[in-house]
């Protein structure tokens, strides 16, 4: 196992796009959802790894908003393997410490899955030693549109004045409001895109692109990209001198 005093900055949150199942199935003359199940497989050893480093929120890219146009027959395989997952997960997950949280727009998900996020959540709810997100039916414009309609409600209802409106108040509507914005977005795959996932709550994150793809991705893979965070000096618009001084 890699030093864990590599790591002089340590993420609060560090937010994972899961790219390139496909193609790393399809490189082996695999179907694309045989990617998905293998790399559904390597969860489990980031989470681990995310709390044993003291990591306070993992938010994982499970399904965007556009994902619901793939076939349907892969789309329908990520709810049912989404449904296993937790199913086989849940009370390690439990024991652990590790509190579960959905981001996403839920009326969209199946009935199924929507039962078992919500038994997950609730026996999770009290554990305080990762917060492990998954983000399903998510997409950051969604987010953002959703939160711009409960402000635009509430102006509406008199409860609210338009200028009460600030980074402030906007933020507050958002999902996850109550936890800190992301501080790392690693991105497996090759691809160098955001692709809709955290939009306003990565716009002091750290990017971390790399061209493995997501079954490739090992422990080892995220001490990189956990190096990568720890050298960089994060100015959140000051300069630098300012930031040292
Ligand atoms: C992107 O690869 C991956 C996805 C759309 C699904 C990721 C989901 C999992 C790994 C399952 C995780 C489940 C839980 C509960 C955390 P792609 O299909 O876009 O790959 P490609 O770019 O090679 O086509």
């Amino acid at each position: 196992m890699p030093e864990q005093s590599d790591h002089t900055q340590i993420p609060r949150h560090v937010a994972i796009v899961m790219d390139g199942n496909g193609r790393w199935a399809r490189q082996r003359g695999r179907p694309r959802t045989y990617g998905h199940k293998v790399g559904s497989s390597k969860v489990h050893d980031i989470v681990e790894e995310s709390k044993e480093l003291g990591i306070e929120v993992l938010t994982l890219f499970a399904f965007s908003s556009e994902n619901w146009k793939r076939p349907k027959s892969e789309v329908n395989f990520l709810m049912e393997l989404m449904i296993q997952m937790l199913k086989k997960e849940i009370r390690k997950l439990e024991a652990k410490g590790v509190q579960l949280r959905f981001i996403g727009q839920r009326e969209l998900l199946p009935e199924k899955l929507l039962k078992v996020i919500a038994d997950s959540e609730a026996r999770t709810r009290n554990n305080n030693a990762l917060i492990l997100q998954i983000a399903a039916s998510y997409g950051g414009q969604w987010d953002i549109t959703r939160a711009a309609r409960v402000l635009a409600e509430k102006v509406a209802g008199g409860e609210l004045l338009p200028e009460q409106i600030d980074e402030k108040t906007f933020a507050a509507e958002l999902a996850f409001s109550d936890l800190p914005d992301a501080d790392l977005f690693i991105r497996t795959g090759g691809e160098l895109r955001i692709s809709n996932f955290l939009l306003w709550q990565a716009a002091y994150a750290e990017f971390y692109f790399t061209d493995v793809l997501w079954p490739d991705f090992s422990v080892d893979e995220y001490h990189n990209a956990l190096r990568h965070f720890s050298g960089r000096q994060r100015r959140f618009g000051q300069t630098g001198e300012q930031v040292s001084g």
